[in-house]
């Protein structure tokens, strides 16, 4: 590479880039959230963000009940505001309505959803079986539509609360660049991630007129248990790194930034949207040369 020493392909041995400290302005006070598949990877980091930013934080699991706790403990020391875990399998319709009842009781109501829970179960497409297909498209998806229907509806029953923020509601759905990046080995997971970005378009133009907002996050390559294998070792960084033109993986931290952002009214006119939060995977890096 010319042009400077951009040798940044960080070693992923050494600790994560650090990142500045979540922004302490407490720019959604007041705000009841839930964030679905919170106890760990990107759904912990954004729970994490949405606490340091004062919202009271609904932490949702399905295992792991400690690393959930942990990040309650998380959430009230640096935020200040309330928060509990909740187990809860967001493909369960029954598990779904109790999980938004308790919220009900326990915060009054709810004005950020973060629909993030979401699993991967990769199989070549002729050995792909139906529980992997099933499994994948009910909680990548099917999970997200239970949720989302939920708080439309305590959103449609509350109305606006112009004393707490611009809007009557608003809803994150945790996509994927996978939702346009076609991935061979992954049907499931880019048809599910197909089929949110679809889901959550629709459902803003529908909710829209009642102060709605429903708009998407899109990451990609962010240093997960998820993705494990794609960044642990050097060769296989090297190899990421040829499809992020930014040249770093990216971190949870990135990712929560953006979904405060979308949670706040500094974003009040925004809905419908995807943000792509991926270093520029989405840029045809193929592309860089040649063409
Ligand atoms: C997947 C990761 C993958 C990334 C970029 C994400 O949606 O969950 O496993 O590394 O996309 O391909």
């Amino acid at each position: 590479m010319s042009d400077g020493d951009f040798s940044l392909m960080h070693d992923p041995t050494l600790p994560p880039v650090v990142m500045p400290a979540c922004p302490i302005e407490k720019k959604l006070k007041g705000q009841k959230a839930l964030v679905t598949g919170a106890s760990s990877g990107i759904g912990k980091g954004i729970a994490i963000g949405l606490g340091h930013a004062g919202a009271d934080v609904v932490v949702n699991y399905v295992s792991g009940t400690s690393d959930a706790e942990a990040v309650v403990e998380e959430i009230m020391r640096c935020g200040g505001g309330k928060s509990y875990a909740h187990r809860c399998d967001v493909s369960d319709e029954d598990d779904v309505r109790q999980m938004f009842d308790r919220m009900r009781r326990e915060f009054g109501t709810v004005d950020i959803l973060v629909n993030n829970a979401g699993l991967q179960q990769d199989a070549p497409f002729e050995e792909m079986t139906l529980a992997q297909w099933n499994k994948v498209i009910n909680v990548n998806l099917t999970g997200q539509f239970l949720c989302a229907r939920e708080v439309v509806r305590e959103f449609k029953r509350r109305g606006a609360q112009p004393a707490v923020t611009c809007s009557a509601g608003k809803i994150i759905c945790i996509s994927s660049v996978h939702d346009v990046i076609p991935w061979a080995g992954h049907v499931n997971y880019a048809a599910s991630k197909g089929g949110v970005a679809m889901m959550m378009k629709s459902l803003a133009q529908e909710v829209a007129p009642w102060r709605i907002r429903v708009n998407a996050i899109s990451p990609g390559a962010v240093r997960t248990p998820i993705n494990m294998q794609a960044w642990s070792t050097m060769e296989a960084y090297t190899e990421l790194m040829r499809l992020v033109p930014y040249k770093r993986i990216g971190e949870v931290d990135d990712i929560a930034r953006a979904a405060v952002w979308l949670a706040s009214d500094d974003s009040d006119y925004i809905t419908g949207a995807t943000i792509y939060v991926d270093g520029g995977m989405t840029l045809y890096p193929g592309f860089e040369t040649g063409g």
